[in-house]
């Protein structure tokens, strides 16, 4: 699988579940390199293009944990459903398309990345993790500088060094906290006797005071089962931030 994206000068992705910048020079760019081939997305991906349809003349692979029917899209409910779809395709000919939760899940898992990287700041609600600071990822091209639009860009591409098959249930963790907007969470998770950690803090976790109990009960049980699945020895998660104690929740097995 390929990583296809268009980023700011901050690696930002979106904003109000749109793209940050109209240049018409990358969707082109986007639409020679994608058509004839598959595109896998995140189902909020697939709501902001125009009428919620699936790209023409593409296979789209939508992930949601609920079932879509639009005419043109297979839906897969879960990761697992979804990398056995995937692994249908020649790898070569399938794009990870976004959005920035499944660039956070599945970037590891893309042999390389095709990255339009944007010389401003978009005011981004949605990040995604620098290329350049991850480890195992390499930048072998650069195109030159263009314009479009009054916006000033390069085309790159990253190489992986080192490509995961699948997802860890850590990268499914921290995407599943940043989307609940929970204040912060610890986790240890032990996969194949490396120990790992994570604290997705409350300025990195898109924190709404409106999305309480529920959605914390819901991450928890989310982390329980991926710690479950990873054959865990412990797993510690709180939510609330200081000035917040009523949301406060622990769970330790
Ligand atoms: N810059 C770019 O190149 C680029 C490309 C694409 C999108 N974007 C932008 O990115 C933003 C959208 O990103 P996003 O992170 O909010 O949304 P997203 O990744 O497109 O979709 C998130 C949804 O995908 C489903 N999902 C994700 N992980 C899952 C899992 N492990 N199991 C089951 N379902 C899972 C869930 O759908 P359900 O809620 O239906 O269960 C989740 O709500 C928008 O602003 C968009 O314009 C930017």
């Amino acid at each position: 699988m390929r990583m296809i994206c268009v980023v700011d000068s901050r690696w930002g992705v979106g904003r109000e579940e749109a793209l940050l910048f109209y240049i018409p020079a990358d969707m082109r760019f986007f639409k020679e390199t994608t058509t004839g081939n598959v595109v896998v997305m995140g189902s909020n991906t697939l709501r902001s293009f125009p009428r919620q349809q699936p790209l023409k003349d593409r296979v789209n692979i939508v992930l949601s944990e609920t079932e879509i029917d639009t005419p043109g899209v297979i839906c897969c409910t879960s990761m697992d459903d979804l990398m056995e779809e995937i692994s249908r395709y020649d790898p070569d000919s399938v794009f990870l398309i976004g959005g920035a939760s499944m660039y956070d899940q599945l970037m590891d898992c893309c042999t390389d990345a095709l990255i339009t990287r944007v010389d401003a700041v978009g005011d981004a609600d949605r990040e995604i993790q620098s290329l350049d600071d991850r480890e195992g990822w390499e930048l072998v091209e650069v195109s030159e500088p263009m314009e479009d639009n009054g916006f000033r860009f390069v085309f790159t591409r990253y190489v992986n060094h080192n490509v995961r098959e699948n997802p860890t249930p850590l990268d499914t963790l921290i995407a599943e906290a940043e989307e609940s907007g929970v204040q912060a969470a610890v986790g240890v998770i032990d996969v194949d006797g490396n120990a790992e950690a994570v604290e997705v803090t409350a300025e990195e976790a898109a924190v709404d005071p409106e999305k309480e109990a529920a959605e914390i009960a819901d991450l928890l049980a989310a982390v329980q089962a991926m710690g479950q699945a990873a054959g865990a020895d412990a797993i510690e998660v709180s939510s609330g931030g200081e000035d917040d104690d009523e949301t406060e929740e622990d769970s330790t097995w």
